[in-house]
Protein backbone atom coordinates (compact mmCIF):
# COMPACT_ATOMS: atom_id res chain seq x y z
CA UNK A 1 0.00 0.00 0.00
CA UNK A 2 1.47 3.30 -0.87
CA UNK A 3 1.14 6.16 1.43
CA UNK A 4 -0.13 9.48 -0.19
CA UNK A 5 1.76 12.73 0.31
CA UNK A 6 0.65 16.09 -0.07
CA UNK A 7 3.87 18.26 -0.51
CA UNK A 8 6.76 18.09 -3.12
CA UNK A 9 9.72 20.62 -3.47
CA UNK A 10 11.29 20.36 -6.86
CA UNK A 11 15.25 21.77 -6.57
CA UNK A 12 16.07 23.81 -9.72
CA UNK A 13 13.78 25.59 -11.76
CA UNK A 14 15.41 25.45 -15.34
CA UNK A 15 14.22 23.34 -18.60
CA UNK A 16 13.42 20.46 -16.62
CA UNK A 17 12.27 21.29 -13.20
CA UNK A 18 9.60 24.21 -13.96
CA UNK A 19 8.01 22.61 -16.96
CA UNK A 20 7.89 18.75 -15.39
CA UNK A 21 6.56 20.33 -11.99
CA UNK A 22 3.37 22.31 -13.87
CA UNK A 23 2.61 19.41 -15.69
CA UNK A 24 2.46 17.07 -12.66
CA UNK A 25 0.89 20.54 -11.12
CA UNK A 26 -1.95 20.31 -13.36
CA UNK A 27 -2.80 16.73 -13.10
CA UNK A 28 -2.89 17.13 -9.53
CA UNK A 29 -4.64 19.60 -7.76
CA UNK A 30 -3.90 18.03 -3.96
CA UNK A 31 -0.28 18.28 -4.37
CA UNK A 32 1.41 21.70 -3.62
CA UNK A 33 4.51 21.92 -5.63
CA UNK A 34 6.91 24.11 -4.78
CA UNK A 35 9.86 24.83 -7.07
CA UNK A 36 12.99 26.07 -5.23
CA UNK A 37 16.27 27.64 -7.21
CA UNK A 38 18.69 30.39 -6.03
CA UNK A 39 19.04 31.99 -9.28
CA UNK A 40 16.71 34.69 -7.60
CA UNK A 41 16.61 36.23 -11.21
CA UNK A 42 14.97 33.11 -12.46
CA UNK A 43 12.33 32.22 -9.85
CA UNK A 44 11.30 36.37 -10.39
CA UNK A 45 10.99 35.79 -14.40
CA UNK A 46 8.75 31.99 -13.15
CA UNK A 47 6.87 34.49 -10.89
CA UNK A 48 6.51 37.48 -13.44
CA UNK A 49 3.30 39.16 -13.99
CA UNK A 50 3.53 39.21 -18.11
CA UNK A 51 3.47 35.10 -19.16
CA UNK A 52 5.81 36.15 -22.13
CA UNK A 53 8.44 36.71 -19.54
CA UNK A 54 8.71 33.21 -18.12
CA UNK A 55 12.38 31.80 -18.22
CA UNK A 56 11.60 28.84 -20.66
CA UNK A 57 9.85 29.12 -23.46
CA UNK A 58 7.76 25.95 -24.61
CA UNK A 59 4.39 25.41 -26.57
CA UNK A 60 1.86 25.22 -24.44
CA UNK A 61 3.61 25.99 -20.92
CA UNK A 62 2.00 29.77 -20.65
CA UNK A 63 -1.40 28.03 -20.16
CA UNK A 64 -0.56 26.01 -17.58
CA UNK A 65 1.44 28.29 -15.54
CA UNK A 66 -1.19 30.94 -15.67
CA UNK A 67 -3.64 28.59 -14.33
CA UNK A 68 -1.82 26.60 -11.10
CA UNK A 69 0.74 29.55 -10.45
CA UNK A 70 -0.34 30.35 -7.14
CA UNK A 71 -3.06 27.61 -6.43
CA UNK A 72 -0.87 24.55 -6.14
CA UNK A 73 1.89 25.63 -8.46
CA UNK A 74 4.83 28.05 -6.69
CA UNK A 75 8.45 29.46 -7.67
CA UNK A 76 10.17 30.45 -4.43
CA UNK A 77 14.28 30.79 -3.28
CA UNK A 78 13.36 29.97 0.06
CA UNK A 79 14.92 26.27 -0.35
CA UNK A 80 15.03 25.56 3.39
CA UNK A 81 11.67 25.80 4.00
CA UNK A 82 10.41 24.38 1.24
CA UNK A 83 12.50 20.72 1.45
CA UNK A 84 11.72 20.94 5.21
CA UNK A 85 7.71 20.83 4.21
CA UNK A 86 8.39 18.51 1.82
CA UNK A 87 7.36 14.69 1.47
CA UNK A 88 9.40 14.30 -1.85
CA UNK A 89 12.23 16.36 -3.36
CA UNK A 90 12.85 16.20 -6.79
CA UNK A 91 16.33 16.97 -8.07
CA UNK A 92 16.24 18.82 -11.28
CA UNK A 93 19.39 20.59 -11.26
CA UNK A 94 22.12 21.24 -13.81
CA UNK A 95 24.99 18.66 -14.49
CA UNK A 96 27.58 19.78 -17.41
CA UNK A 97 30.54 18.52 -18.36
CA UNK A 98 33.94 18.54 -16.26
CA UNK A 99 35.90 21.76 -17.52
CA UNK A 100 38.69 20.98 -15.71
CA UNK A 101 40.60 18.20 -13.71
CA UNK A 102 39.98 14.96 -14.14
CA UNK A 103 37.60 13.90 -16.26
CA UNK A 104 37.71 17.31 -17.65
CA UNK A 105 36.08 17.02 -21.00
CA UNK A 106 33.75 13.70 -20.32
CA UNK A 107 32.75 13.36 -16.80
CA UNK A 108 30.20 15.28 -15.52
CA UNK A 109 30.52 17.59 -12.44
CA UNK A 110 28.19 16.50 -10.10
CA UNK A 111 29.30 19.55 -7.56
CA UNK A 112 25.42 20.80 -8.04
CA UNK A 113 24.08 17.67 -7.10
CA UNK A 114 25.92 17.04 -4.12
CA UNK A 115 24.91 20.60 -2.83
CA UNK A 116 21.23 19.63 -3.74
CA UNK A 117 22.16 16.18 -1.36
CA UNK A 118 23.55 18.63 1.52
CA UNK A 119 20.89 20.50 1.49
CA UNK A 120 18.32 17.69 2.01
CA UNK A 121 20.47 15.76 4.39
CA UNK A 122 20.38 19.52 6.00
CA UNK A 123 16.70 20.80 5.90
CA UNK A 124 14.48 17.57 5.33
CA UNK A 125 12.30 16.44 8.30
CA UNK A 126 10.89 12.79 8.53
CA UNK A 127 11.00 10.46 5.57
CA UNK A 128 11.39 11.98 2.50
CA UNK A 129 11.44 10.55 -0.56
CA UNK A 130 14.66 11.75 -2.80
CA UNK A 131 13.82 11.65 -7.14
CA UNK A 132 16.61 12.47 -9.06
CA UNK A 133 15.04 13.54 -12.59
CA UNK A 134 18.33 15.74 -13.73
CA UNK A 135 20.56 13.00 -16.09
CA UNK A 136 22.93 11.58 -14.33
CA UNK A 137 26.13 8.92 -14.34
CA UNK A 138 25.42 5.88 -13.06
CA UNK A 139 25.18 5.40 -9.74
CA UNK A 140 24.86 8.78 -8.73
CA UNK A 141 22.40 7.41 -6.33
CA UNK A 142 24.70 5.97 -4.72
CA UNK A 143 26.69 9.30 -4.39
CA UNK A 144 23.31 10.92 -2.96
CA UNK A 145 22.82 7.99 -0.59
CA UNK A 146 26.36 8.61 1.16
CA UNK A 147 26.13 11.68 1.45
CA UNK A 148 22.08 11.85 3.24
CA UNK A 149 23.27 9.05 5.94
CA UNK A 150 25.73 11.41 6.88
CA UNK A 151 23.51 13.58 7.95
CA UNK A 152 21.67 10.97 9.58
CA UNK A 153 24.60 8.33 11.50
CA UNK A 154 26.53 10.24 13.88
CA UNK A 155 24.40 12.69 14.46
CA UNK A 156 21.91 12.20 18.17
CA UNK A 157 19.59 14.81 17.62
CA UNK A 158 16.35 13.06 17.91
CA UNK A 159 15.67 15.88 14.34
CA UNK A 160 18.35 13.44 13.05
CA UNK A 161 17.35 10.16 14.13
CA UNK A 162 14.02 10.73 12.96
CA UNK A 163 14.99 11.72 9.33
CA UNK A 164 14.66 8.54 7.21
CA UNK A 165 15.43 9.12 2.96
CA UNK A 166 14.58 6.94 -0.13
CA UNK A 167 15.90 7.77 -3.21
CA UNK A 168 14.34 6.67 -6.72
CA UNK A 169 15.59 7.39 -10.30
CA UNK A 170 12.35 9.03 -12.15
CA UNK A 171 14.79 10.24 -15.76
CA UNK A 172 13.11 13.01 -17.81
CA UNK A 173 12.79 12.11 -21.39
CA UNK A 174 11.01 15.30 -22.70
CA UNK A 175 12.85 16.84 -25.17
CA UNK A 176 12.92 20.79 -25.54
CA UNK A 177 10.10 22.41 -27.75
CA UNK A 178 7.62 19.62 -27.32
CA UNK A 179 8.05 19.45 -23.34
CA UNK A 180 4.53 20.19 -22.04
CA UNK A 181 3.52 17.56 -25.34
CA UNK A 182 6.27 15.04 -23.98
CA UNK A 183 5.28 15.37 -20.62
CA UNK A 184 1.67 14.80 -21.15
CA UNK A 185 1.75 12.25 -23.46
CA UNK A 186 5.02 10.11 -22.56
CA UNK A 187 6.27 7.18 -24.77
CA UNK A 188 7.30 5.47 -21.07
CA UNK A 189 7.78 6.50 -17.86
CA UNK A 190 10.53 4.84 -16.00
CA UNK A 191 10.82 4.96 -11.77
CA UNK A 192 14.18 2.95 -10.62
CA UNK A 193 14.66 2.12 -7.02
CA UNK A 194 15.22 -0.26 -3.72
CA UNK A 195 11.69 0.79 -1.89
CA UNK A 196 8.68 -0.37 -3.28
CA UNK A 197 6.37 1.80 -1.02
CA UNK A 198 8.68 4.90 -2.58
CA UNK A 199 8.31 3.56 -5.83
CA UNK A 200 4.29 2.73 -5.87
CA UNK A 201 3.85 6.24 -4.27
CA UNK A 202 5.74 8.40 -7.42
CA UNK A 203 3.90 5.90 -9.96
CA UNK A 204 0.55 6.94 -7.92
CA UNK A 205 1.26 10.94 -8.83
CA UNK A 206 1.84 9.41 -12.60
CA UNK A 207 -1.44 7.24 -12.89
CA UNK A 208 -3.41 10.08 -12.51
CA UNK A 209 -2.21 11.07 -16.46
CA UNK A 210 -0.15 7.89 -17.54
CA UNK A 211 -1.41 4.70 -18.74
CA UNK A 212 -0.18 1.74 -15.89
CA UNK A 213 1.97 0.01 -19.05
CA UNK A 214 3.58 3.08 -19.87
CA UNK A 215 5.03 3.30 -16.72
CA UNK A 216 8.20 1.01 -16.10
CA UNK A 217 9.91 0.33 -12.79
CA UNK A 218 13.16 -0.84 -12.73
CA UNK A 219 16.62 -1.28 -9.88
CA UNK A 220 18.27 2.57 -9.75
CA UNK A 221 20.74 1.23 -12.03
CA UNK A 222 19.04 0.63 -15.18
CA UNK A 223 16.78 3.18 -14.50
CA UNK A 224 20.10 5.82 -14.54
CA UNK A 225 22.06 4.15 -17.56
CA UNK A 226 18.90 3.90 -19.98
CA UNK A 227 18.17 7.66 -19.48
CA UNK A 228 21.80 7.87 -20.62
CA UNK A 229 21.66 4.88 -23.91
CA UNK A 230 18.38 6.64 -24.87
CA UNK A 231 20.50 9.83 -25.19
CA UNK A 232 23.57 8.03 -27.38
CA UNK A 233 21.33 6.05 -29.05
CA UNK A 234 19.28 9.23 -30.68
CA UNK A 235 22.46 10.89 -31.07
CA UNK A 236 24.15 7.89 -33.66
CA UNK A 237 21.01 7.93 -35.52
CA UNK A 238 21.96 11.57 -36.34
CA UNK A 239 25.29 11.31 -36.83
CA UNK A 240 24.50 8.42 -38.93
CA UNK A 241 22.33 10.22 -41.35
CA UNK A 242 24.79 13.22 -41.69
CA UNK A 243 27.72 11.27 -42.24
CA UNK A 244 25.26 9.70 -45.29
CA UNK A 245 24.88 13.45 -45.80
CA UNK A 246 28.47 14.10 -47.44
CA UNK A 247 28.43 10.87 -49.39
CA UNK A 248 24.81 12.17 -50.98
CA UNK A 249 26.42 15.33 -51.79
CA UNK A 250 29.23 13.60 -54.18
CA UNK A 251 27.06 11.13 -55.19
CA UNK A 252 24.08 13.26 -56.75
CA UNK A 253 21.90 11.14 -54.20
CA UNK A 254 19.55 13.01 -52.04
CA UNK A 255 19.39 12.50 -48.27
CA UNK A 256 15.91 13.03 -47.75
CA UNK A 257 15.33 10.37 -50.30
CA UNK A 258 17.54 8.08 -48.39
CA UNK A 259 15.99 8.76 -45.06
CA UNK A 260 12.91 8.14 -46.00
CA UNK A 261 13.65 4.69 -48.02
CA UNK A 262 15.74 3.92 -44.93
CA UNK A 263 13.10 4.91 -41.83
CA UNK A 264 10.41 3.01 -43.80
CA UNK A 265 11.79 -0.38 -42.59
CA UNK A 266 9.99 -0.58 -39.39
CA UNK A 267 12.67 -2.34 -37.71
CA UNK A 268 15.04 1.19 -38.19
CA UNK A 269 12.10 3.15 -37.78
CA UNK A 270 11.74 6.92 -39.58
CA UNK A 271 12.08 9.10 -36.58
CA UNK A 272 15.55 11.37 -35.92
CA UNK A 273 16.78 10.83 -39.09
CA UNK A 274 16.80 14.07 -40.65
CA UNK A 275 20.19 15.10 -41.74
CA UNK A 276 21.66 18.76 -40.04
CA UNK A 277 24.12 20.94 -38.65
CA UNK A 278 24.80 18.26 -36.03
CA UNK A 279 22.96 18.25 -32.66
CA UNK A 280 22.99 20.29 -29.98
CA UNK A 281 21.55 20.73 -26.63
CA UNK A 282 22.13 20.24 -23.11
CA UNK A 283 22.29 16.53 -23.17
CA UNK A 284 23.45 14.72 -26.40
CA UNK A 285 27.22 15.81 -25.95
CA UNK A 286 27.17 15.36 -22.31
CA UNK A 287 25.49 12.20 -22.24
CA UNK A 288 27.85 10.52 -25.03
CA UNK A 289 30.92 12.21 -23.16
CA UNK A 290 29.25 10.65 -19.69
CA UNK A 291 29.14 7.16 -21.45
CA UNK A 292 32.44 7.45 -22.64
CA UNK A 293 34.08 8.34 -19.59
CA UNK A 294 32.17 5.42 -17.36
CA UNK A 295 33.83 2.77 -20.46
CA UNK A 296 37.06 4.34 -20.00
CA UNK A 297 36.63 3.68 -16.46
CA UNK A 298 35.55 0.11 -16.52
CA UNK A 299 38.58 -0.93 -19.24
CA UNK A 300 35.72 -0.72 -22.26
CA UNK A 301 38.16 1.45 -24.36
CA UNK A 302 36.47 -0.09 -27.57
CA UNK A 303 33.31 0.60 -26.44
CA UNK A 304 34.30 4.05 -25.72
CA UNK A 305 36.23 4.86 -29.28
CA UNK A 306 32.54 3.40 -30.91
CA UNK A 307 30.31 6.18 -29.32
CA UNK A 308 32.94 8.68 -29.11
CA UNK A 309 33.06 8.67 -33.16
CA UNK A 310 29.38 9.87 -32.40
CA UNK A 311 30.80 13.25 -31.62
CA UNK A 312 33.83 13.39 -33.71
CA UNK A 313 30.89 13.45 -36.69
CA UNK A 314 29.06 15.94 -35.36
CA UNK A 315 32.00 18.03 -34.66
CA UNK A 316 33.44 17.48 -38.57
CA UNK A 317 29.73 17.94 -39.93
CA UNK A 318 29.74 21.80 -38.75
CA UNK A 319 33.40 22.40 -39.90
CA UNK A 320 32.18 20.89 -43.08
CA UNK A 321 29.51 23.57 -43.40
CA UNK A 322 32.02 25.83 -42.61
CA UNK A 323 34.37 24.66 -45.79
CA UNK A 324 31.38 24.76 -48.19
CA UNK A 325 30.47 27.98 -46.98
CA UNK A 326 33.77 29.61 -47.57
CA UNK A 327 34.68 27.53 -50.73
CA UNK A 328 31.30 28.53 -52.62
CA UNK A 329 32.21 32.26 -51.74
CA UNK A 330 35.43 32.15 -53.89
CA UNK A 331 37.58 30.56 -51.36
CA UNK A 332 37.24 34.13 -48.54
CA UNK A 333 34.36 35.62 -46.71
CA UNK A 334 36.62 37.98 -45.26
CA UNK A 335 35.03 41.25 -45.31
CA UNK A 336 31.79 39.70 -46.64
CA UNK A 337 28.50 39.99 -44.82
CA UNK A 338 26.90 36.81 -43.98
CA UNK A 339 23.35 36.42 -42.61
CA UNK A 340 22.52 33.60 -40.39
CA UNK A 341 19.25 32.43 -40.21
CA UNK A 342 18.66 30.58 -36.34
CA UNK A 343 20.59 30.73 -33.48
CA UNK A 344 18.69 28.02 -30.63
CA UNK A 345 19.36 24.74 -31.13
CA UNK A 346 16.31 23.65 -32.58
CA UNK A 347 12.92 25.36 -33.46
CA UNK A 348 10.19 26.10 -30.81
CA UNK A 349 12.89 26.65 -27.64
CA UNK A 350 15.09 30.03 -26.55
CA UNK A 351 17.47 27.64 -25.26
CA UNK A 352 21.20 27.46 -27.77
CA UNK A 353 23.07 25.10 -25.20
CA UNK A 354 25.64 23.51 -27.77
CA UNK A 355 23.71 24.88 -30.38
CA UNK A 356 25.70 24.06 -33.59
CA UNK A 357 25.38 27.82 -33.99
CA UNK A 358 27.87 28.80 -31.81
CA UNK A 359 30.55 26.28 -33.29
CA UNK A 360 29.57 27.47 -37.33
CA UNK A 361 29.47 31.28 -36.49
CA UNK A 362 33.01 31.01 -34.65
CA UNK A 363 34.19 29.36 -37.08
CA UNK A 364 32.82 32.09 -39.58
CA UNK A 365 33.97 34.94 -37.52
CA UNK A 366 37.16 33.57 -37.46
CA UNK A 367 37.17 33.71 -41.13
CA UNK A 368 37.20 36.99 -41.43
CA UNK A 369 33.38 37.78 -42.50
CA UNK A 370 30.77 40.19 -40.84
CA UNK A 371 28.03 38.28 -39.39
CA UNK A 372 24.51 39.27 -39.06
CA UNK A 373 22.29 37.23 -37.09
CA UNK A 374 18.34 36.68 -36.32
CA UNK A 375 16.11 34.05 -34.44
CA UNK A 376 13.01 34.58 -33.42
CA UNK A 377 13.29 33.33 -30.01
CA UNK A 378 16.59 33.94 -28.61
CA UNK A 379 17.74 37.44 -27.51
CA UNK A 380 20.30 39.78 -28.47
CA UNK A 381 22.34 39.45 -25.11
CA UNK A 382 22.04 35.69 -25.23
CA UNK A 383 23.54 35.63 -28.54
CA UNK A 384 26.25 37.79 -27.77
CA UNK A 385 27.25 35.86 -24.61
CA UNK A 386 27.03 32.52 -26.45
CA UNK A 387 29.62 34.29 -29.19
CA UNK A 388 31.66 36.03 -26.49
CA UNK A 389 34.50 33.93 -26.56
CA UNK A 390 35.57 34.16 -30.07
CA UNK A 391 38.15 37.22 -30.89
CA UNK A 392 36.01 38.29 -33.52
CA UNK A 393 32.82 38.92 -31.85
CA UNK A 394 32.96 42.75 -32.14
CA UNK A 395 31.79 41.79 -36.20
CA UNK A 396 28.85 40.90 -35.11
CA UNK A 397 25.01 42.29 -35.64
CA UNK A 398 21.71 40.97 -34.45
CA UNK A 399 18.43 41.17 -35.71
CA UNK A 400 14.77 41.56 -35.10
CA UNK A 401 13.97 40.13 -38.36
CA UNK A 402 14.86 38.55 -40.92
CA UNK A 403 14.86 40.72 -43.67
CA UNK A 404 16.21 43.46 -41.40
CA UNK A 405 19.69 40.80 -40.97
CA UNK A 406 19.51 39.69 -44.91
CA UNK A 407 20.43 43.50 -45.82
CA UNK A 408 23.10 43.60 -48.29
CA UNK A 409 24.51 40.20 -47.49
CA UNK A 410 25.97 37.52 -49.82
CA UNK A 411 24.64 34.73 -48.22
CA UNK A 412 22.66 33.11 -46.14
CA UNK A 413 22.81 30.08 -43.89
CA UNK A 414 19.63 28.79 -42.40
CA UNK A 415 20.73 26.54 -39.60
CA UNK A 416 17.24 25.88 -37.27
CA UNK A 417 14.30 24.96 -39.05
CA UNK A 418 11.92 27.88 -37.73
CA UNK A 419 8.41 27.79 -38.75
CA UNK A 420 9.04 31.23 -40.03
CA UNK A 421 11.84 30.19 -42.59
CA UNK A 422 10.07 27.44 -44.10
CA UNK A 423 7.75 30.93 -45.85
CA UNK A 424 10.86 33.09 -46.83
CA UNK A 425 9.79 35.70 -49.43
CA UNK A 426 12.55 35.19 -51.78
CA UNK A 427 11.19 38.33 -53.94
CA UNK A 428 11.67 40.81 -51.29
CA UNK A 429 15.30 38.61 -50.46
CA UNK A 430 16.66 39.36 -53.89
CA UNK A 431 16.23 42.68 -54.24
CA UNK A 432 17.83 43.84 -50.38
CA UNK A 433 20.74 41.42 -50.89
CA UNK A 434 23.94 41.54 -52.80
CA UNK A 435 24.56 39.05 -55.89
CA UNK A 436 25.65 36.93 -56.38
CA UNK A 437 23.45 35.68 -53.16
CA UNK A 438 23.66 32.49 -51.63
CA UNK A 439 21.36 30.20 -49.79
CA UNK A 440 23.08 27.81 -47.89
CA UNK A 441 20.38 25.94 -46.31
CA UNK A 442 21.57 22.74 -43.58
CA UNK A 443 18.13 22.01 -41.88
CA UNK A 444 15.87 21.03 -45.62
CA UNK A 445 13.31 24.53 -45.68
CA UNK A 446 14.50 26.02 -48.81
CA UNK A 447 12.30 25.01 -51.99
CA UNK A 448 15.27 25.51 -53.99
CA UNK A 449 13.28 25.88 -57.25
CA UNK A 450 11.29 28.68 -55.96
CA UNK A 451 14.83 30.51 -54.68
CA UNK A 452 16.64 29.53 -58.11
CA UNK A 453 13.88 31.51 -60.31
CA UNK A 454 14.59 34.52 -58.14
CA UNK A 455 18.42 34.15 -59.09
CA UNK A 456 19.83 32.30 -56.10
CA UNK A 457 22.63 30.28 -55.69
CA UNK A 458 21.12 27.39 -53.64
CA UNK A 459 23.11 24.96 -51.58
CA UNK A 460 21.10 22.01 -49.38
CA UNK A 461 23.02 19.91 -47.31
CA UNK A 462 22.89 16.62 -48.38
CA UNK A 463 21.40 16.96 -51.69
CA UNK A 464 23.94 15.90 -55.07
C1 LIG B 1 16.95 15.22 -26.14
C2 LIG B 1 16.13 13.92 -26.14
O1 LIG B 1 15.35 13.86 -27.34
C3 LIG B 1 15.23 13.88 -24.91
O2 LIG B 1 14.54 12.64 -24.86
C4 LIG B 1 16.08 14.05 -23.67
O3 LIG B 1 15.27 14.07 -22.51
C5 LIG B 1 16.90 15.31 -23.74
O4 LIG B 1 17.69 15.32 -24.93
P1 LIG B 1 16.49 17.73 -26.81
O5 LIG B 1 17.97 17.91 -26.64
O6 LIG B 1 15.58 18.70 -26.16
O7 LIG B 1 16.06 16.29 -26.28
O8 LIG B 1 16.16 17.78 -28.37
P2 LIG B 1 16.06 16.74 -29.58
O9 LIG B 1 14.76 16.92 -30.23
O10 LIG B 1 16.42 15.38 -29.17
O11 LIG B 1 17.16 17.31 -30.57
C6 LIG B 1 18.54 17.31 -30.23
C7 LIG B 1 19.34 17.81 -31.41
O12 LIG B 1 19.32 16.88 -32.48
C8 LIG B 1 18.85 19.14 -32.00
O13 LIG B 1 19.96 19.97 -32.27
C9 LIG B 1 18.14 18.73 -33.28
O14 LIG B 1 18.14 19.72 -34.28
C10 LIG B 1 18.99 17.54 -33.70
N1 LIG B 1 18.26 16.59 -34.57
C11 LIG B 1 17.17 15.90 -34.08
C12 LIG B 1 18.68 16.38 -35.88
O15 LIG B 1 19.67 16.98 -36.33
N2 LIG B 1 18.01 15.46 -36.64
C13 LIG B 1 16.94 14.76 -36.19
O16 LIG B 1 16.40 13.94 -36.96
C14 LIG B 1 16.50 14.99 -34.86
P1 LIG C 1 18.05 21.65 -16.93
O1 LIG C 1 18.06 21.82 -18.42
O2 LIG C 1 18.62 20.31 -16.51
O3 LIG C 1 16.73 21.93 -16.31
P2 LIG C 1 19.03 24.27 -16.13
O4 LIG C 1 20.44 24.78 -16.12
O5 LIG C 1 18.03 24.88 -17.05
O6 LIG C 1 19.14 22.69 -16.34
O7 LIG C 1 18.42 24.40 -14.65
C1 LIG C 1 19.03 23.96 -13.50
C2 LIG C 1 18.73 24.95 -12.36
O8 LIG C 1 19.19 24.38 -11.13
C3 LIG C 1 19.44 26.32 -12.48
O9 LIG C 1 18.46 27.34 -12.50
C4 LIG C 1 20.32 26.40 -11.20
O10 LIG C 1 20.34 27.71 -10.63
C5 LIG C 1 19.61 25.45 -10.26
N1 LIG C 1 20.46 24.88 -9.21
C6 LIG C 1 21.62 24.20 -9.36
N2 LIG C 1 22.08 23.76 -8.16
C7 LIG C 1 21.19 24.19 -7.21
C8 LIG C 1 21.10 24.06 -5.79
N3 LIG C 1 22.00 23.36 -5.10
N4 LIG C 1 20.04 24.63 -5.16
C9 LIG C 1 19.11 25.30 -5.87
N5 LIG C 1 19.12 25.46 -7.21
C10 LIG C 1 20.15 24.92 -7.88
Amino acid sequence: MSTSIKNICCIGAGYVGGPSMAVIAAHCPNLQINVVDRNKDRIDAWNSISLDDLPVYEPGLKTIISRFRGINLHFSIDIEKHISEADMVFISVNTPTKVKGIGAGQASDLKWIESCARQIGTYAKGSTIIVEKSTLPVKTASTIKTILESYVLGNNTDESKNKTFSILSNPEFLAEGTAVEDLENPDRVLIGGEDKNSILVLKDIYLKWVDEEKILTTDLWSSELSKLISNAFLAQRISSINSISALCEVTEANINNVSKAVGMDKRIGKYFLNSGPGFGGSCFKKDISNLIYICNHYGLSEVAAYWEQVILINKWQQKRITRIIVDKLFGTISEKKITVLGFAFKPNTNDTRDSPAIHICNDLLEEGCFLSIYDPKVNENQIKKELSQSENSNSLDISTSLYEAAKGSDAIIILTDWEEFFNIDFKKLSTIMRAPSWIFDSRDVVDQEIAKNFGFKVWKLGNG
